[in-house]
């Protein structure tokens, strides 16, 4: 009787020392986006993308090389500024985090990807377009949605096939996204038979765009392209109106295409001439679209943007690689991530060598009655 109890309670003990190594482990995202300034909403969007895919995933009780897994997401903002964007890189560095999602703008991720591949952790950005990004070969810095040549050269399409435009004007806010952008649209429009008679430059700052609206008016050309953001987009619509120009189309591209856009142009009449391209499909085409923008607006109601489809399908792209591999081990799972065909709710993910997602769409949106309405 006393042998028994006796083993009975070693019996206890062991399964107590199993349950003790299979310990937690806590895994950290860092999400990275202009979480203050004019592009806050953008980055707050961004950041919703990851924290929903965070909640989601700790519901699954995973567990990776014996561990448990509990998902922590490390929200930080890098202002749409390239040096706080390197700042912000060295920090996650230093913290060791597993993985990063982010950064928003081209300008904070080209400089910043160095720094992930200088100590090794991935990242995947499902906002910043700039083609460059890719182009130096990294092999931590994914990108999972259309990139800048396929958004600037499908609006010039769209402009001689649809809208019949001959005569256009270029504007662009000298990021690496706008001045990017507004390149690849020009060169692609010149190419196409446009003709490009004004190109006027501002900033990612600037309020007033009455100087350089004006010039153009000159031109008298049928649209504008504008390679920038909304917190521009938007007053310069309001001041395109100011000076009669109503009847110009206006054009841009992913930075532009948000909903917040038509609430920036201030009722402006000429909100209704605009259409801006985004990459990839719209809610209503993708896989799990519509169920997770139901989920997405019950946790953050008015906080939809653009991209948070993608950070979130980013944050379960990186949990996948490490389930693949059994290690949240940045150094291992990459090689899993490079080898991703991951079903999300955007699309089924998978790579071209140089990192750039596979099989990308782009969607052209326009703002029939202030709403921003994707044209099917
Ligand atoms: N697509 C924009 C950029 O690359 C947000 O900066």
């Amino acid at each position: 009787m006393q042998l028994q109890l006796k083993l009975t309670v070693a019996a206890a003990l062991v399964a107590a020392c199993g349950m003790a190594s299979a310990q937690e482990q806590v895994v950290k995202i860092g999400s990275v986006a202009p979480m203050s300034g004019g592009q806050a909403h953008y980055g707050k969007d961004n950041a919703n993308g990851v924290l929903m895919a965070i909640a989601d995933l700790n519901k699954q009780n995973i567990t990776i090389g014996g561990k448990k897994i509990k998902w922590e997401a490390d929200v930080e903002d890098d202002a749409a500024d390239p040096k706080q964007g390197t700042a912000v890189a060295q920090k996650l560095c230093d913290m060791k985090v597993n993985g990063v999602v982010g950064h928003l703008n081209s300008g904070t991720t080209i400089p910043a990807s160095k720094i992930y591949h200088d100590c090794g952790i991935p990242m995947v950005t499902g906002a910043a377009t700039n083609p460059d990004l890719t182009k130096p070969g990294y092999k931590e810095i994914y990108r999972i949605i259309a990139n800048d040549s396929a958004l600037g050269a499908g609006m010039a399409h769209y402009a001689k096939d649809v809208l019949k435009i001959k005569t256009v004007a270029v504007i662009d806010d000298r990021t690496a996204y706008g001045q990017g952008l507004a390149d690849i649209f020009a060169d692609t429009a010149k190419k196409l038979g446009l003709n490009v008679v004004d190109r006027q430059y501002t900033t990612d700052k600037a309020t007033d765009f009455l100087p350089i609206l004006t010039a153009i008016k000159g031109k008298k050309p049928d649209a504008i392209f504008f390679g920038g953001m909304d917190p521009q987009g938007g007053p310069m619509l309001r001041q395109m109106d100011q000076l009669g120009m109503t009847g110009i189309r206006f054009m841009g591209g992913d930075g532009l295409c948000t909903v917040k856009l038509a609430e920036l142009s201030g009722g402006a009449k000429s909100l209704a001439n605009t259409a801006c391209a985004e990459g990839g499909t719209s809610l209503q085409k993708m896989p799990g679209g519509v169920e997770w923008k139901k989920r997405y607006d019950a946790a953050y109601p008015n906080q939809f943007q653009v991209y948070s489809p993608y950070t979130y399908d980013a944050t379960m792209l990186l949990a996948d690689a490490m389930k693949r591999a059994d290690s949240t081990d940045p150094k291992v799972y990459n090689a899993k991530l490079e080898q991703a065909n991951y079903k999300g709710i955007t699309s089924t993910i998978a790579f071209e060598p140089n990192h750039e997602v596979k099989n990308a769409a782009i969607t052209i949106s326009t703002y029939p009655g202030g709403k921003k309405t994707p044209l099917e």
